[in-house]
């Protein structure tokens, strides 16, 4: 896809704030630091559209972000922040897991692991959430540079296994895997 046209458009928390017109969404889900924010600036050609940070959680609301004038990008708040306060991650995953649940725009529910580790639990409960909920969705393992390829394919097979589903593998650095993400992304669209 051709991007002409990537703008942020807000952060929300409550259904109520959410964007209200029925242009469909691709959510972007997983643990907090896995690359979230990063694959979105990827994807849209866009540096620092959606922040990116070295501290783990910085994403702490729904963030809306508009493509094209015709679809949106949804980045969730990661989950599995240790170091939050209590009440912000319960608020947190409220707020993603009622996203998932009720929104009606959502085509594609796109969930981030990172290639270096094993699937965690949280990840595990998100992956079998979604599919038992047949929630479309495409497993991205993230950070694939980090690794050789001899690790890496030996991580994507593990977490084919675990998972029961073959991730595609993505560098943020490289753009490896960026043509498999968008054609998932045009298909679900279509849909
Ligand atoms: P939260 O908003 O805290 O939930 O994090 P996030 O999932 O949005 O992660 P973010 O995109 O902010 O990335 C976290 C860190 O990982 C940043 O320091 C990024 O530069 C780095 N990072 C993300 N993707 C890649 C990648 O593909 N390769 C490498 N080497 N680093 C990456
Ligand atoms: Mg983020």
């Amino acid at each position: 896809m051709r991007i002409t046209n990537a703008e942020f458009l807000k952060s929300a928390l409550k259904p109520s704030d959410w964007p209200d017109d029925d242009k469909r969404e691709i959510a972007f889900l997983g643990r907090s630091n896995v690359g979230k924010s990063s694959l979105i600036n990827s994807l849209l050609g866009v540096r620092g559209l959606a922040r990116t940070s070295g501290t783990p959680g910085r994403t702490r609301t729904l963030n809306f972000f508009l493509v094209n004038h015709i679809f949106r990008f949804v980045d969730l708040p990661g989950f599995g922040y240790a170091r939050a306060p209590r009440e912000i991650k319960q608020t947190l995953a409220e707020a993603a897991t009622e996203y998932l649940a009720q929104r009606k725009q959502l085509v594609l529910s796109i969930q981030l692991v990172d290639s270096r580790h094993e699937p965690t639990q949280q990840d595990l409960q998100l992956h079998d959430w979604l599919k038992y909920h047949h929630k479309p969705h495409l497993i991205v393992a993230t950070k694939s540079d980090k690794l050789s390829n001899n690790e890496l394919n030996k991580s994507l097979n593990r977490m084919a296994q675990i998972l029961k589903s073959k991730p595609v593998a993505y560098s943020a650095r490289t753009k490896r895997g960026h043509d498999e993400i968008w054609s998932a992304i045009e298909k679900s669209l279509k849909n």
